[in-house]
């Protein structure tokens, strides 16, 4: 189920760093929202508090709140383990665990979930994951073999068929279709198109014509230089800031007048 995201005042640390400062931002369910910015302003960073995954490096912690539909990510009590569970992640390289079967590939948050799912749900579950991520035409016939012998593409659609196999509230993608050629990239972006239907997508891009494409909002991060915190800068429906941004230095980044 699609859930909404609020962000209220959220600081994020690697230890004394403050990388990232002050990001309050409301993502509504059902929608893609895009984080542009330039390297190294913390997009990554503020991605990875939306599911916790923040504190996995040593020294990561934020203060501030998330708030997914209303209850605080980072409250008391909350385990990160079943956050992440609820909070689905797609990296920039395709991970699949290239031993294991596509099968098993899919199947591998689930089982976490489920350990006594029975094989004919299992096969349910695969086929659906493989059918919301477009990809069980290509591999239908060769569910058995190794996940690691599928093309990049396809790898990141069997990652996005995993990520979705757990039923995630939220699906975060730090730039999916990096490692991709072209073909792959549409065929993601097509993909994020469908799924925004069930989901709450964020996407970290560098591909301008990427963000305005897929999403319908915008959220411009920038950096006043290096050792100095990330901030969210401006923050609104994709089509204004890519034709109108209301801050110079949105305009300067999105008309690639940056640096
Ligand atoms: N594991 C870490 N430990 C300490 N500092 C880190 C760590 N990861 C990132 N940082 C720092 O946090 C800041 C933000 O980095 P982050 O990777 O979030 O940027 P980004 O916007 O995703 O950049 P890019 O577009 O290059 O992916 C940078 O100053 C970076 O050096
Ligand atoms: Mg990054």
């Amino acid at each position: 189920m699609s859930k909404s995201i609020e962000v209220q005042d959220l600081n994020v640390y690697y230890s004394d760093f403050l990388a990232v400062e002050g990001v309050s931002i409301d993502i509504e369910p059902r929608s893609v929202t895009a984080f542009i910015g330039p390297s190294g302003c913390g997009k990554s960073t503020f991605l990875r508090t939306l599911n916790r995954m923040h504190e996995v490096i040593p020294g990561g912690h934020v203060k501030g709140r998330v708030l997914i539909d209303g209850d605080d990510l980072y409250g008391p009590g909350v385990d990160p383990v079943l956050v992440r569970r609820h909070v689905g992640m797609v990296f920039q390289r395709p991970n699949p665990f290239p031993t294991m079967s596509i099968r098993e590939n899919v199947l591998a948050g689930a089982k976490l979930n489920d350990k006594r799912m029975s094989k004919s749900d299992a096969d349910a579950l695969v086929e659906k994951s493989l059918q919301g991520a477009n990809l069980w035409n290509e591999v239908k016939d060769r569910l058995d073999k190794p996940g690691g012998g599928l093309s990049g593409g396809q790898q990141q659609r069997l990652c996005i068929a995993r990520a979705i196999a757990v039923s995630p509230d939220v699906l975060l993608m730090d730039e999916p279709c990096s490692a991709l050629d072209p073909i792959s990239t549409f065929a993601i972006e097509e993909l994020i198109g469908e799924l925004k239907s069930e989901y709450t997508i964020v996407i970290v891009t560098h591909n301008m014509q990427q963000a305005s494409r897929v999403s319908d909002k915008t959220a411009f991060f920038n950096i006043a230089g290096t050792g100095k915190p990330g901030k969210l800068i401006e923050y609104n429906d994709t089509a204004a800031i890519f034709t109108a941004p209301t801050v110079q230095a949105t305009e300067d980044y999105v008309s690639g007048r940056f640096g």
